[in-house]
């Protein structure tokens, strides 16, 4: 892990207040697929970094995609080409996805596609069936990246605008006995997370599943404890150190 002043290369709305940028580092770090990087945000009134997934590594070009939500995001769609930025990357232990592993399922909602486009994007001589839910068509992005990069992509919307209307935890159990992964890999909103973790446990699907956490993080790397979650053994763990990728069965969602 390291911190530089990265250069904004691009940073433009990919979807109804959706963004993604790119930033130019001053040397090239090696990166994991679900690792994410903590960002300044321009705005000295947002002195926090925020943290986001990495979607994508080219060289020292590194891409995230951000949701506007609140003051940070809002003061990072307004940066410029050429506008510097601090950044501390990579941070998180990332997904690990053992060889064995050789048919993924990717369950995305949300913001949670990003970092696992990341993964089936870098992790090769997989195949990968993805499961990816948003809550309508203006909302929808990265669409044909995971066409090109999943061996069977299927899309699904709240409201019915593109693919089925339904939810991407819903369309892969209905999937699930037919593609009979080897492997789940998932990340989104909190209650997609939970809805996944108790239709696995109801339907006896002990397929082993790594789900990505996001939770209020202050500094990043592993020494504020803003963001702990409750693991299943009593414990706290800190999802910007110890996760974000955990085994859905080793915390509380
Ligand atoms: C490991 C990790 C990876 C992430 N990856 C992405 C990503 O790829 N793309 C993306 O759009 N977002 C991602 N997020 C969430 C992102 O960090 C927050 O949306 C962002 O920090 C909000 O900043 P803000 O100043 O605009 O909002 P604030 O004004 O700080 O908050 C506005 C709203 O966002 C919620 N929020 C704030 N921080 C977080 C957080 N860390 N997680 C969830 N909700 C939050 C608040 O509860 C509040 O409701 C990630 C978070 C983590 C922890
Ligand atoms: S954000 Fe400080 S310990 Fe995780």
């Amino acid at each position: 892990m390291k911190e530089f002043i990265a250069k904004v290369k691009e940073n433009s709305a990919i979807a109804n207040g959706i963004y993604a940028m790119t930033i130019t580092l001053p040397e090239e770090v090696e990166v994991k697929g679900g690792q994410f990087l903590n960002i300044s945000t321009g705005n000295p009134a947002h002195l926090l970094k925020r943290p986001f997934g990495i979607m994508r590594k080219e060289g020292k070009d590194i891409t995230f995609c951000y949701q506007i939500k609140g003051g940070g995001t809002i003061c990072l769609s307004q940066a410029k080409a050429g506008d510097e930025l601090n950044v501390t990357i990579p941070l998180g232990n990332g997904f690990s996805l053992p060889e064995s592993a050789k048919k993924v399922a990717v369950v995305g909602g949300g913001v949670g596609i990003f970092p696992l486009l990341s993964v089936i994007e870098t992790v090769k001589g997989r195949e990968y069936y993805s499961y990816i839910g948003f809550r309508g068509s203006d909302y929808a992005c990265l669409i044909k990246d995971f066409k090109s990069a999943s061996y069977n992509l299927t899309i699904v919307t709240d409201d019915g605008s593109i693919g089925q209307k339904t939810n991407a935890v819903a369309a892969f159990l209905s999937d699930c006995e037919k593609v009979q992964p080897d492997l789940i890999i998932s990340c989104g909103p909190p209650v997609m997370l939970r809805a996944l973790k108790a239709q696995l446990k109801e339907r006896g699907i002990s397929t082993p599943c790594l789900v990505s956490l996001e939770e209020r993080m202050g500094c990043g790397i592993g020494a504020c404890l803003v963001c702990v979650c409750k693991t299943t053994d009593g414990t706290n763990a800190r999802v910007c150190k110890d996760g974000p990728v955990f085994d859905i069965n080793e915390v509380e969602l």
